[in-house]
């Protein structure tokens, strides 16, 4: 008995290896393992074997680079150390899309500003084609003075957006409520570094200051945890049995939950949930949101 025992504990304890375990802290991953560049190829530059990279912005052109996987569901993330000084006008981007027309989308955008003042964390999610569910938030620390990871969580029952290990923003699967939820089309991941100085600082008044650049973002672990699948796939194989599906993973936990709460709190600059002017009724979805 006792022997069957330690049996099925060392079956499962090797399921939960081969699954995948909940990464604790952003892993170590080199850009080349998940990663290849995806424009203007000279104006990204690799450091310590391709662990660390840098992203260049100049008056001729910006750069990103995307991943060689398409993934459904999973935990993404990277460590990015913004463009410092006057990065007024610049965006760097982090955001997982899929490629077709009524395409779903996460993403992670942080809108530069003059030295001294502070970036702007603007998040949105795109299901169906459909976007308009902008957030912006300052954060907590100075950007660019250190790496700071982020990453989202997506299952079928949420899609999570953190800053180091806070939630800053929570999707809830509101399907029940008549909104769309990616489910079924697989996603890549990008990033890159471009201008948009037509709307990112201050709504467009603060333009790129080009004698300032050339404007650099850097990264490091590139981590990538998903259901890998083709372009085309609807379903993963491994569906409901991979770590980031599991009970503690459907929602925020009470700690998470208070996080979150500090956030909205402290640093909230914008959310479409309380934008009566632009949206009198309020998206369905934010119903889930628990003190909006
Ligand atoms: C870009 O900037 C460089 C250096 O400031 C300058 O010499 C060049 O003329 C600029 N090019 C364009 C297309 O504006
Ligand atoms: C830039 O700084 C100004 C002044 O402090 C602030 O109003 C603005 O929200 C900051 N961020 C961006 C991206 O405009």
């Amino acid at each position: 008995m006792q022997r069957l025992v330690w049996l099925c504990l060392c079956v499962l304890a090797m399921a939960d290896i081969a699954m995948g375990a909940a990464p604790k802290k952003p892993v170590a991953v080199p850009f080349g393992r998940n990663y290849v560049p995806t424009w203007a190829f000279d104006h990204i530059k690799y450091f310590n074997g391709g662990s660390e990279i840098q992203l260049s912005l100049d008056n001729y052109t910006g750069t990103g680079f995307q991943s060689k996987g398409s993934y459904l569901f999973g935990h993404f993330s990277m460590q990015i150390k913004m463009v410092p000084g006057d990065s007024a006008g610049t965006v760097t981007a982090f955001y997982l899309s899929s490629q077709n027309s009524e395409h779903d989308e996460i993403d992670f955008e942080f809108l530069g500003n003059r030295t001294g003042q502070p970036y702007i964390l603007q998040t949105n999610v795109f299901t169906g084609g459909k976007g308009d569910r902008e957030q912006r938030i300052y954060l907590w620390f100075d950007p660019t003075k250190a790496y700071h990871s982020y990453s989202v969580l997506w299952n079928l029952y949420q899609i999570v957006f953190f800053v180091d290990d806070v939630p800053i923003r929570v999707f809830k699967n509101s399907k029940d409520l008549g909104v769309r939820f990616p489910f079924n089309q697989p996603m890549k991941i990008y990033s890159s570094l471009w201008n948009a100085d037509d709307w990112a600082t201050r709504g467009g008044l603060e333009k790129t200051d080009w004698s300032k650049g050339p404007f650099v973002a850097a990264y490091k672990s590139f981590h990538i945890d998903g259901c890998e699948s083709s372009v085309n796939a609807k379903y993963c194989a491994t569906q409901g049995k991979r770590w980031w599906d599991q009970k503690e993973f459907q929602d925020l936990d009470a700690y998470q939950w208070r996080r979150l709460r500090w956030v909205r709190q402290q640093f909230t600059i914008y959310n479409y949930c309380t934008d009566r002017k632009r949206f009198p009724t309020m998206a369905p979805e934010c119903k889930r949101d628990r003190d909006v």
